[in-house]
């Protein structure tokens, strides 16, 4: 029996959980009850990362004392994930006594075989982030993260011999294309490591400085770097290096978002690498949700609280809206009226109807009774294989993590099955006599409804339930938790009339349209409004650069001149101060990668440009910007005041001619 095993980041105990925590810890149980109902046997673990200066400066803040504060907020993760239909099986804290003991055995494993080497280290370390700085990576010598002032920190220290095994992760990066997925990020990891910027890893702290941690075995003066700690959860919480549970489910699976894909796709696999265990089989990383586009924040006091919106609208439509809503990798925007919008149309219009239609229609045609199927129409054959082929997709696409595609292809279904009941028009063979062809008609579509409400299971499974009830059917629940090993959704594939006991019941509607309340429709108003003067300006804007800036005609001996070509964005720095410059290095297929200055930085974050591919003037002449050489120029489109950066559509080998 194969196994499954997925994880999610463990949340840090100095805010309370938001949507943000919500949303990746929905994703990884929809995950694991979707390989459950392939007849897999899951673990999934999640939990909370509790060590660190942040943590003991919160307490402080609030007048207690470590322990009794992470105990506290821990406690607020572990209560709220029940009430968002949440099932793991581990809820692992890192000051677990078993995590703290595996960690030093970890430790020691690494020390063992060389990669642990103790140095002088000086840097800017900031607290907020729990890490040091190199001069370079400093905003006018502040944190770019939080715009403090890091403390220069000189110590003695523990490192581990990263740098070893980045040669071998980059290849192994390379020849396995959808280890780190979607593509995007694979390419900001493959960025991050052809920079040549990434260094060993301090991995410790000495306990004159901060004590709250898990102490290095094999100097008791120091303590173990949050980071090194947490990430070994993943395999501590599987009772590595002996219990069966890793044994069985070890290598797994990790969800993140775009936030932490450096440790997870850098530090971790090169430390399971030195301590010679295998490496996990996908980093599933996610993007972020924005709230009006832009970040959450305490400050902004717009931090969405996922018990609420569960309460609100019921906890099926908040996991439906947020699997749907947010194409996985990108960033997606939350709001009410957004989840409103998308519960009348797909689940009150198109399902919730479906539903009622059919099974009121056989309560009155049947008195409920289960109609025998009959012979196969045209019209029959085209909606099964349509029903087929919306299975395949669905397991093609959420085994992928495409779970907003997977969820559009099963509706496409659930809207052919409204379309089947229009053509077929049941009402009217009920009037002809026709109660055969009547039966048959209702028997289908009820087969087809099955399927579709099995399939849902993994994203909503109360209403998973009880669509199945309503068929007369049950859900197959203990089997699909793995007690019946040999049950397997996709043999449902091609298979009909397996509905052969079960009364049909009378529907209600599970899913009765909302009201958008006043406020949002003024809100939704609004927003409609600034996005119509927006768009008139960029079109003002745009016939004013067609008329203003159309420059003489140039012969085609004259543009062959232009060296252009696409490069890949390897790092990308602000100037010192300069405002508006950002310092790029690109690769553009040569020996040695291009460096650009472009005074585009009030436009683009940086962080966001690694691992893009731009278009380039190769072949400008070498210029000094603020005492910078820069060597070629980046293609920018304008957009009134906003600039866009072209590129292929598709990623294509750094240095690729334009023409
Ligand atoms: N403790 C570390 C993780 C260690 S894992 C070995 C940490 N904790 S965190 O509390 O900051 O959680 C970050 C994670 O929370 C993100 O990777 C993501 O899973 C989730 N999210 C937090 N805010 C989010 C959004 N606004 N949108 C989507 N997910 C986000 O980093």
């Amino acid at each position: 029996m194969s196994s499954f095993f997925i994880t999610t980041p463990i949340y840090y105990v100095n805010a309370r959980p938001h949507l943000g925590h919500a949303y990746s810890t929905i994703v990884a149980d929809t995950m694991r009850r979707f390989h459950a109902s392939l007849g897999e046997e899951t673990f999934f673990l999640t939990g909370t990362d509790e060590h660190g200066d942040k943590i003991v400066r919160s307490a402080e803040k609030i007048g207690t004392d470590p322990q009794s504060f992470v105990d506290s907020v821990s406690r607020e993760f572990r209560t709220l994930w029940p009430k968002l239909g949440i099932r793991h099986d581990r809820f692992i804290r890192t000051t677990d006594p078993d995590h703290m003991e595996k960690v030093q055995r970890f430790l020691q494993k690494v020390y063992d075989n060389g990669d642990i080497y103790f140095g002088e280290f000086g840097g800017h370390y900031c607290t907020g982030c729990e890490r040091f700085y190199t001069e370079k990576e400093l905003e006018n010598g502040l944190c770019p993260q939080h715009l403090t002032k890091p403390e220069f920190i000189q110590e003695k220290n523990y490192f581990f011999r990263m740098s070893k095994y980045l040669p071998w992760l980059k290849e192994y990066i390379e020849q396995h294309p959808d280890f780190i997925r979607p593509e995007r990020y694979r390419n900001e990891v493959l960025a991050m490591l052809e920079g040549g910027v990434l260094e060993d890893l301090c991995i410790s702290r000495p306990k004159s400085r901060l004590s709250w941690g898990i102490e290095l075995p094999f100097d008791t003066d120091y303590v173990c770097y949050v980071w090194f700690d947490a990430l070994i959860n993943y395999i501590s919480g599987i009772d590595w290096p002996d219990g069966d549970a890793f044994s069985k489910f070890w290598p797994g699976e990790h969800l993140v978002a775009k936030d932490i894909l450096k440790p997870h796709g850098i530090f971790w696999p090169t430390m399971l690498k030195s301590a010679g265990l295998p490496i996990y089989d996908h980093l599933n990383v996610h993007g972020y949700w924005l709230i009006r586009e832009t970040k959450m924040s305490k400050s902004l006091g717009n931090v969405v609280d996922p018990a609420v919106i569960a309460e609100r609208y019921g906890l099926d439509a908040f996991r439906y809206f947020l699997l749907r809503e947010m194409p996985f990798g990108s960033d997606a925007s939350f709001s009410e009226e957004a989840l409103i919008n998308r519960f009348n149309s797909d689940l009150a219009n198109d399902l919730g109807n479906l539903f009622s239609r059919v099974l009121s229609m056989n309560a009155k045609y049947f008195g409920s009774a289960l109609p025998p199927s009959g012979p196969v129409s045209e019209d029959d054959r085209t909606l099964m294989d349509l029903a087929d082929e919306s299975m395949r997709n669905w397991f093609s696409l959420f085994g992928s993590v495409q779970f907003a595609k997977a969820l559009d292809s099963l509706w496409e279904l659930v809207r052919a099955l409204n379309r089947y009941i229009d053509r077929q028009a049941p009402w009217t063979l009920y009037k002809q006599g026709d109660n055969a062809r009547l039966g048959a008609v209702l028997r289908l579509l009820m087969e087809c409804m099955r399927k579709t409400a099995l399939c849902l299971w993994p994203v909503m499974p109360e209403t998973s339930e009880k669509l199945l009830h309503q068929l007369g059917q049950t859900l197959p629940e203990s089997e699909l938790f793995g007690t019946a090993p040999n049950y397997d959704l996709r043999t449902e594939i091609g298979v009909w009339n397996r509905m052969t006991e079960g009364t049909p019941a009378a529907s209600s509607n599970l899913f009765p349209r909302l009201e958008m309340p006043e406020e949002l429709k003024q809100a939704a108003e609004a927003e409609k409004q600034t996005a119509k003067a927006e768009k008139q300006a960029r079109k003002q804007n745009r016939k004013n650069v067609i008329t203003e800036e159309t420059k003489p005609a140039v012969t085609f001996a004259d543009f062959e001149k232009l060296d252009l070509r696409v490069g890949t964005v390897l790092s990308c720095e602000r100037v010192p101060k300069a405002d508006k410059l950002l310092l790029f290095k690109i690769d553009l297929g040569e020996t040695e990668a291009r460096q650009i200055v472009s005074g585009i930085a009030q436009h683009f974050k940086p962080e966001e440009l690694v691992g893009r591919q731009v278009c380039v003037v190769a072949n400008l002449a070498p210029r000094t910007i603020r005492g910078i050489v820069s060597q070629g120029m980046i293609l920018t489109a304008e957009n009134g005041d906003s600039l866009s950066l072209p590129a292929p559509t598709s990623m294509v080998p750094a240095g690729s001619k334009l023409c």
